[in-house]
């Protein structure tokens, strides 16, 4: 059952917000109390349970060829896991005496080559090297790391999120990980997000193919897009547009010979700005290519 919402949280996710992150928003609470004066950036060290690790970087689908950062990385746990997965392991964190033994305990697994650790502000790091990102910050620092994420990371880049979230954007999946025993700060049941960063979409487009000349502006909160325009000067009801990575799909009614016809458009957003796919009709399939206007 949903429990009560803190204050702190106003998302439309509230049903979500069950138990166990009541209880880590109640315990980061207390525990950054005498932190906030020293720095308002501040997330306190608890760990996550190492079956939620598993679960965080298989939700990203970690493997070989990732690159795994870690943001305040703790006692270096996810980085580990990421390597002893095949992927490399990056941890940035603030303390030094966690960084040390972060750095033991990946020799101790056997995957000191696979991973480094970095004394290292997260707010002042350069994310790009990222393939997937994982995080278990206070929300204040969530919210200071949203333009970032969007700026430094390549549009498909998957970023997995532990309690907290960020305001405003929805994420892609959402899992509640039972915790098996009892763990120093987290509940018995543990709140993870997977957020796929989008490619930046937003903007005015123009279009011709079988059915005419399309004109239309693309409207977008992180993966979330709206579309509205026209087909030959006439207003296009544009439905179930979707943004994956770089991956958009939508559909569109258009009166075809008297006939009202529903057509699905699948595309990818290219580097310098258009949209190539095709647009595909019960009778025909056909190219597409959108060049996004100045
Ligand atoms: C809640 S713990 C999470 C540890 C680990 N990621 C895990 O999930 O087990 C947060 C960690 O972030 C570190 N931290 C807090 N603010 C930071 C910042 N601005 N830059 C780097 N590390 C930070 C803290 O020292 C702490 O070790």
């Amino acid at each position: 059952m949903p429990t009560s919402q803190p204050i702190f949280f106003l998302s439309p996710y509230s049903c979500f917000i069950r138990g166990g992150l009541l209880f880590i928003y109640l315990f980061f609470s207390v525990i950054t109390a005498s932190a906030q004066s020293e720095s308002t950036e501040r997330a306190p060290f608890v760990t996550t349970p190492l079956e939620v690790v598993q679960r965080m970087l298989l939700l990203a689908k970690t493997g070989p060829g990732d690159v795994v950062f870690d943001l305040g990385s703790g006692d270096g746990r996810i980085p580990i896991a990421a390597a002893t997965m095949g992927a490399r392991g990056v941890g940035l964190e603030l303390d030094p005496a966690l960084v040390q033994l972060s750095q033991r305990l990946a020799l101790e697994a056997g995957v000191a080559q696979r991973t480094e650790f970095r004394v290292q502000d997260v707010l002042q790091a350069d994310l790009s090297s990222a393939s997937v990102v994982t995080v278990f910050l206070l929300p204040s620092l969530m919210s200071r790391l949203m333009p970032k994420l969007m700026t430094e990371l390549r549009p498909g880049a998957r970023v997995v999120t532990h309690a907290f979230y960020f305001p405003s954007w929805k994420p892609d999946q959402m899992e509640q990980v039972a915790v098996q025993a009892r763990h120093y700060g987290v509940g018995d049941s543990a709140q993870i997000m997977l957020w796929i960063v989008p490619m930046n979409l937003r903007g005015r487009y123009l279009a011709q193919d079988g059915f005419g000349q399309w004109q239309f502006t693309v409207h977008q909160n992180f993966q979330e897009i709206e579309i509205e325009g026209s087909l030959n000067g006439q207003p296009v009801q544009f439905e179930s547009a979707r943004l994956q990575g770089t991956q958009v799909r939508w559909q569109a009614e258009v009166m075809r010979d008297g006939q009202r016809v529903t057509v699905q458009f699948e595309a990818e957003a290219l580097a310098q700005g258009g949209l190539q796919g095709r647009v595909l009709s019960e009778k025909s399939a056909q190219p597409f290519f959108a060049k996004r206007q100045p």
